[in-house]
């Protein structure tokens, strides 16, 4: 049988650290689901088509694409990966600032199924200052990201910067 894990996110947007996690994923788990959080309480830069559509063009021409699939879920993260029979959920740990929330999410998630167990891979050296929200930052001010995000994504960035520059909205 498989091995599946459930890699979940906001992925606003998927960045090279992620990729990079996946892949480490991927010499322990035979499959990977990237699980999109759909959560429309929080308020995201791109939509969850949009996120899903960059994720599954960032894969394209990647060489493990074959053992990751790219789905969206919405509720309760536990009950989605009982749902598609993974017993694992993969998250990223860069520095202690990401522990606390972390620590939470993983005792909570146990708490809701102690049949589930999360596991934090650390992402590779080069990607480890970088995070979703950091890149939008960078982006907004008018910084360039190019080599921390696959490519679709620095142009989707730039294009949504320059329609919210148009609209005033920024
Ligand atoms: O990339 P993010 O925003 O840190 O991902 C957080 C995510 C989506 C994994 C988390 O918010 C989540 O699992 N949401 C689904 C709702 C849920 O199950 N909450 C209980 C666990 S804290």
């Amino acid at each position: 049988m498989d091995k599946l894990a459930v890699y979940p996110g906001s992925f606003d947007p998927i960045t090279n650290g992620h990729l990079d996690l996946m892949q480490r994923a991927l010499k322990i788990f035979d499959r990977v689901i990237i699980a999109v959080a759909s959560n429309p309480a929080k308020e995201h830069l791109f939509t969850l088509e949009e996120r899903v559509r960059m994720i599954r063009e960032s894969l394209t021409e990647h060489p493990l694409c074959e053992r990751v699939t790219v789905e969206t879920f919405d509720g309760l993260l536990v009950n989605y990966v009982e749902k598609k029979g993974a017993k694992a959920i993969i998250r990223g740990l860069r520095a202690v600032s990401d522990f606390e929330y972390e620590f939470q999410m993983a005792l909570m998630n146990r708490k809701l199924c102690n049949d589930i167990e999360t596991l934090y891979l650390m992402t590779g050296m080069r990607w480890i200052y970088i995070s979703s929200r950091i890149i939008k930052e960078v982006v907004v001010a008018g910084g360039g990201v190019k080599g921390l995000v696959p490519d679709v994504v620095e142009r989707m960035l730039n294009e949504r910067l320059a329609a919210r520059k148009a609209t005033g909205v920024c």
